[in-house]
């Protein structure tokens, strides 16, 4: 039990609809995958007490009313009207790159006379420019930006949030970064977990000697993040034009070295041989736009989260998405995140992220908000505390103005969301 400061009682009353990832899962078995993935428990006319910042009960209205009145005092409850709207779990954004200071507006008015963004990326734009500002930033500035996008995320139904650095991409400013994150999440009510991303590309000054930029990251970098403990994740951008399979490997066992966990980006342009990376048991692997047979059979194997970032996708105005029946099919754990950053994904908002995924990679919103939440928080490794509305689980929950959950992804950039609940406590 925490400190009595924390012993404040919430009853989300009148809830409409309640809905959640369904009950009828082991989380400790592993992410959902197959029908785990498409099964969502819902109660009609609910409510849901939570004390101590962890939910008590959730389930028909009478019930938990009448349970709550006998645990709590009617003085010391607090009591919030959901005026029939709908209660979901609190999303779990699982990738987003929030330490950044500038747009990228140049290179948006580039994409759209028509360079792709790789095209960019080598003509100096895309990940390089951004490094140039985060290099010239204070902590300060960072803080503010990272602040400004977890309220903005708090605001449309995000409780926890996977942040990376990878925009310093040298010792001091990728601590800078790291410290920053830190720093706004000890302010900030919701759940982080940092990714240290400093290969994210090689920076300019190794252009030609990118086996001494990876030996900085591993022996120099790392070393000083897992010793400040300023991360949780190691990522790397395995792709072309970013980093090799060999250099992700070696970067993983750097990792592995000094305990973290690790996760990649990876499928974004071109296939990876994911069966390579097996040893390291990654959380998660993300985008997958290409991924080949062998790739698909790995994944169906293990527990690897799969996180689908379709904003990247639609953003850069690609036709193509990855193949969701495909990967649901053979039994891929499938997570839904925003991908937040300046290049590829400007968006804070997960039920947009869950338009993009029902309307253009055709998943179910049942998938979705599985998809949204419990693997999102599977990818985390948090899925015994968070992404689904349980018993003895932490209170994050988000509240929707609308009368059935797959509303969240059919009004598109609707801005529903009208009150969240991080830890027990209320964010209207
Ligand atoms: O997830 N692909 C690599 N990283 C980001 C893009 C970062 C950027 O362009 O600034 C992504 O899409
Ligand atoms: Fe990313």
């Amino acid at each position: 039990m925490r400190g009595t400061e924390l012993a404040q009682a919430l009853l989300l009353d009148n809830i409409g609809q309640l809905a959640t990832p369904t009950a009828n899962w082991d989380d400790r078995a592993g992410p959902r995958r197959g029908n785990a993935m498409r099964e969502v428990d819902i109660v009609p006319e609910a409510a849901v007490f939570c004390r101590d910042g962890e939910i008590v009960f959730a389930g028909p209205r009478e019930e938990v009313v009448r349970r709550a009145e006998a645990l709590v005092d009617a003085a010391q409850l607090i009591r919030f009207d959901c005026d029939a709207g709908v209660v979901i779990p609190g999303f779990c954004d699982s990738h987003t790159h929030p330490a950044f200071v500038l747009p990228r507006l140049t290179d948006f008015e580039k994409r759209i006379a028509g360079a792709t963004y790789e095209e960019i990326a080598l003509a100096g734009g895309g990940i390089k420019s951004s490094v140039r500002s985060v290099r010239e930033a204070s902590q300060a500035e960072l803080e503010e930006q990272i602040e400004f996008a977890f309220r903005q995320m708090a605001l449309q139904g995000t409780t926890t949030v996977e942040a990376k650095s990878g925009y310093g991409l040298d010792l001091a400013s990728e601590l800078k970064s790291l410290r920053a994150i830190r720093n706004v999440a000890n302010r900030w009510a919701g759940t982080v977990y940092a990714t240290f991303l400093g290969a994210h590309v090689v920076p300019a000054e190794y252009k030609e000697d990118r086996a001494e930029y990876v030996r900085v990251v591993c022996e120099e970098m790392l070393p000083r993040v897992a010793e400040e403990r300023l991360a949780d994740f190691v990522d790397v951008f395995c792709e072309r034009g970013a980093f090799t399979e060999s250099e992700t490997e070696q970067i993983f066992a750097a990792a592995k070295r000094h305990r973290l966990l690790v996760r990649a980006h990876v499928g974004q342009f071109t296939a990876a041989a994911l069966q390579r990376f097996s040893d390291y048991h990654p959380a998660s692997f993300d985008h997958l736009d290409y991924v080949d047979e062998a790739g698909v059979d790995w994944l169906s194997a293990h527990n690897t989260v799969v996180t689908l970032v379709p904003g990247a996708n639609f953003f850069l105005g690609q036709k193509g998405y990855p193949n969701v029946r495909r990967l649901m099919d053979a039994g891929v754990p499938l997570a839904l995140a925003t991908d937040y950053n300046p290049g590829t994904s400007p968006t804070l908002s997960m039920p947009f992220v869950m338009s993009l995924a029902c309307t253009q990679m055709k998943m179910s919103p049942a998938e979705a908000l599985v998809a949204a939440t419990i693997n999102g928080a599977h990818a985390l490794c948090c899925a015994d505390r968070k992404g689904s509305i349980q018993p003895g689980k932490d209170a994050d929950l988000a509240v929707f103005g609308v009368d059935d959950y797959r509303e969240i992804p059919y009004w598109i950039a609707g801005d529903l969301c009208l009150a969240t609940v991080i830890r027990g406590e209320l964010i209207a």
